[in-house]
Parts: C-alpha cells; structure tokens; sequence
C-alpha cells in the first residue's frame, strides 16, 4: 500500500484486516445462497424473485471483490480457502432445503438482516480510523438493506396474491 494510504488509518490495521476477511467469507455464502436459491425455487411468482435473487447474487459478488480490494490495498491477504469461509463468516449459510419460495425469501431476509448489522458495526469501528472503508462499508450496507426491502416486498406480494385466491 502507499505511504500515504496507510498513514491515514488510524486504528489497528490487523483486526480490520480481519474484520473486512469475515466480510468477505460472508459475501462468497451470500453469493452461494442466492445462485443455488434462484436454481432450485418452486412456487408462486417464482419467475419474479429468481431475477431478485439473480440480482442481489451478483451484487453480493461486487461486494467481495469491493472488500477483497481493500484488504490487497491494507497489505493484507484474502481469505485463501473456501475452508475457511464457514470459520470466519458472521452470518453462516442456510442450506435451502425446502424450495418453497416463502422459504427462500425467509432465508435470505434472514441473511440480510445479518448483513446489515454486521456492516453497520464495521462502521461504528472505521468511523473514525479509516475514512476510506468506512465509505466503502456505507456503500455495501446501502445496497444491503435495499436487497432486505425488495426482498420483504417480494415476500409481501406472495402473501398478498395467496390470500385474495383463497
Ligand atoms: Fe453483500
Ligand atoms: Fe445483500
């Protein structure tokens, strides 16, 4: 990283490394959830939300490239193993047993929801020490608490249709 760069984080640069390697293990099971989810959902409006899901799919893959950047440019490395994804993820993965597409969306609410407090404690911790990722995080949490609202919206239509035709 320049020196420059680096002089302008003022806070421990290894533990943000870790934060932002926990991130990132997290975005690559969103990813995963979301792909796997829009290939295996059965249910109503199914065609809507597979192009939701297919949508935030790729946002979350931005996010682990905007945060894998981040750490090369802080010196640090990469998460390096697929392995490791489950030991530093904040939010897990909830293999989509049932297919059914309320199950899908409940899942990945559930996801977001994680997402949006994970990354709005990072920006309490960059607040003051790093400037940079602390613009970098507002942008992901910005996106994220869209994919919980359009997702909630998706969830809500379902119900909607399914009570008028009982
Ligand atoms: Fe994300
Ligand atoms: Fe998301």
């Amino acid at each position: 990283m320049g020196q420059k760069g680096r002089e302008i984080v003022k806070m421990n640069v290894d533990e943000l490394i870790n934060n932002l390697n926990k991130a990132l293990a997290d975005e690559w099971l969103a990813y995963y959830q979301y792909w796997i989810g829009a290939k295996i959902i059965k249910g109503p409006m199914k065609d809507a939300v597979i192009a939701e899901l297919t949508l935030h799919a790729t946002e979350e893959l931005t996010h682990a490239e905007q945060l894998s950047t981040r750490i090369i440019q802080l010196n640090g490395v990469p998460v390096l193993s697929p392995e490791d994804w489950f030991k530093l993820s904040n939010c897990g993965y909830e293999k989509p047993i049932d297919p059914y597409v309320e199950e899908i969306l409940n899942q990945n609410i559930k996801a977001e929801q994680c997402a949006i407090r994970t990354y709005s404690e990072m920006l309490d911790i960059t607040k003051e020490g790093d400037p940079v990722t602390y613009n970098m995080v507002l942008q992901i949490l910005s996106q994220e608490v869209e994919h919980e609202e359009d997702l909630s919206a998706l969830k809500e239509d379902i119900e909607l249709m399914l009570a008028r035709g009982r």
